[in-house]
């Protein structure tokens, strides 16, 4: 699948899965945006992508802060003139001086909780406000969400996470739902676990519930059972962003 002429952009695209997916768009001709908080992160793969041929720009953005939700959209449509793929993807959880990593319910921060709101859900829905009238103007696009597994189960000590990541799902449902006749799809990224910066807490979150036996136990509580450990993180498939006109029928 070939992506010509289309433009991607790519939150959180400075590393992990918003790495992986940036360099597979602009590997099959896509012009990509990549942005993300981390400004020397962006600009490596902004590099990469240079460096094979591709077309990309860095966009050093905190999208937990009002107003850049919409700058980095208004900065991409400037550069390249259209936006035909939206994938919100970045995540990060911000510790307070008081907390880092797994917290129970009854001990969680008010500062880290309205941080994943405003980081997991709030900048979601702003980008899909943003790109909406541009992708209906352009007669089309698609908007990926990435979600997590942690959006279908629960699990002791990230109450926060498996409540915004189970609100992306649903956000994702009305994107389809209310776009669809203007050429629109939503589409879900429902990653499983790739042993990376953020699922790095699976130890604690095992010493958490005393279930840490040691060895790999991790490896068979986890919900989908699924071992991803041993396979290199590789983004978003390209193929979830058919061309829109097959949806439209
Ligand atoms: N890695 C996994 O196994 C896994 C599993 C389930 C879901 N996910 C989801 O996949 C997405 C990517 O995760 P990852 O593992 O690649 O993580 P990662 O930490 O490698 O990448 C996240 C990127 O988001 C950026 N970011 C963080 N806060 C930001 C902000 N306020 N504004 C702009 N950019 C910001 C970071 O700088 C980083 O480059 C996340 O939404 C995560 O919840 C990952």
């Amino acid at each position: 699948m070939r992506f010509d002429g289309k433009v991607a952009l790519i939150s959180g695209g400075g590393s992990g899965v918003g790495r992986a997916t940036a360099i597979a768009f602009a590997q099959r001709g896509a012009k990509v945006a990549v942005v993300d908080v981390n400004g020397e992160s962006a600009g490596k793969t902004m590099a990469e992508i240079e460096a094979t041929g591709g077309t990309a720009i860095a966009i050093v953005a905190d999208l937990a802060v009002a107003g850049e939700v919409d700058a980095m959209a208004a900065r991409t449509m400037n550069v390249f003139g259209r936006l035909d793929i939206l994938h919100n993807n970045a995540y990060g959880s911000r510790p307070t001086a008081q907390q880092s990593g797994v917290t129970l319910l009854a001990e969680l921060d008010q500062a880290r909780w309205d941080h994943a709101i405003k980081i997991g859900l709030t900048a979601v829905m702003q980008a899909i406000k943003a790109v909406v009238p541009i992708m209906q103007k352009q007669g089309g696009g698609t908007i990926v969400n990435t979600s997590s597994i942690a959006g279908l189960f629960a699990d002791a000590g990230t109450a926060a996470y498996n409540t915004v990541k189970a609100g992306v799902i649903n956000l994702t449902r009305a994107v389809a739902l209310e776009y669809a006749r203007d050429g629109m799809r939503g589409e879900l990224c429902l990653p499983g676990r790739d042993r990376h910066a953020i699922v790095a807490k699976c130890a604690d979150r095992r010493r958490l519930r005393g279930s840490d036996q040691g060895g790999d136990s991790d490896e068979t509580d986890w919900p989908s059972r699924r071992d991803c450990q041993r396979r290199a993180v590789s983004g978003v498939r390209p193929g979830l962003v058919r061309d829109w006109r097959d949806h439209r029928g």
